[in-house]
């Protein structure tokens, strides 16, 4: 995924947004992080809380879910206001993981943690702090999208690119229950990242009955998110992977 860059500009609110990097490699850093996160408050990629609100109702419903969500783990969640947005909504045991720090303690003054609502500095690829099955509900909008920046061919893409974004499917179908949901927001189409959500890059899970990679125990399926095609630009995609079974590792 090269684009990164060109789809939040036009989205951006903010004319205090730090200049675009050099080279979009910049987003898969971070020292590119930290530095932003030091003069950038809040930045909404892709869609905010109301247009997603609800895409994570029906598909949590879908799941027979809604009710039962005690735990939810919002990884990469940079200067976002979506897990805040989501706290005052109702949603408890909300934990916003980061690896930059001037992120996190940004966050931590402008939201302010509570026993329900916290701030974490972590790496989304080895989720040390947390246990297995300990979270109902685990989100990612446009951090898998970081990685994905030294992809390189779409249709070879490049092997540690690929060796990361297992390591991240590996850790978040760990720390989630059986039962549980991955969701994820990205503009990344279907056909190239359904197969990173299954384990399609050669994953050791090998193919499930229907002929589909499913090496992370969670069924996948993917919608666009309607109507928000707004300049011509880009759709978004919204990605639901519903856990039935532990990982094949
Ligand atoms: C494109 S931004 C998305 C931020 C936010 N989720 C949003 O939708 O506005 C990607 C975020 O992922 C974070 N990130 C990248 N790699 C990470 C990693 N290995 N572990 C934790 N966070 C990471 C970056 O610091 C950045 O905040």
């Amino acid at each position: 995924m090269s684009s990164l860059a060109s789809t939040t500009d036009t989205n951006h609110p903010s004319s205090s947004h730090p200049p675009l990097p050099s080279s979009n490699s910049a987003y898969s850093r971070l020292d590119y992080w930290n530095e932003r996160f030091t003069s950038e408050k809040q930045f909404e990629w892709l869609l905010n809380y109301s247009d997603l609100k609800s895409y994570i109702s029906h598909a949590c419903t879908r799941a027979g879910l809604n009710k039962t969500i005690t735990s939810v783990l919002l990884v990469g969640c940079g200067n976002s206001t979506l897990s805040p947005d989501m706290y005052s909504d109702g949603y408890q045991n909300v934990i916003s993981l980061d690896y930059s720090t001037s992120c996190i303690e940004s966050m931590k003054l402008q939201f302010p943690e509570t026993d329900n609502f916290k701030w974490v500095l972590g790496d989304m690829t080895n989720l040390v702090d947390f246990k297995a099955a300990q979270f109902d509900l685990v989100i990612d909008k446009a951090a898998m999208d970081a990685i994905m920046v030294e992809e390189g061919d779409v249709w070879n893409p490049d092997t540690n690119v690929i060796d990361m974004a297992r390591k991240m499917c590996r850790e978040i179908s760990r720390v989630l229950r059986v039962g549980g949901m991955h969701l994820q927001v990205s503009f990344a189409q279907p056909h190239f990242r359904r197969k990173y959500l299954e384990g399609g890059h050669g994953g050791e899970g090998g193919v499930d009955s229907s002929g589909v990679y499913n090496e992370f125990g969670w069924d996948l399926t993917d919608e666009p998110v309607a109507g928000d095609n707004k300049d011509g630009c880009f759709h978004h995609f919204f990605y639901s992977m519903h856990k039935k079974r532990d990982g094949k590792w």
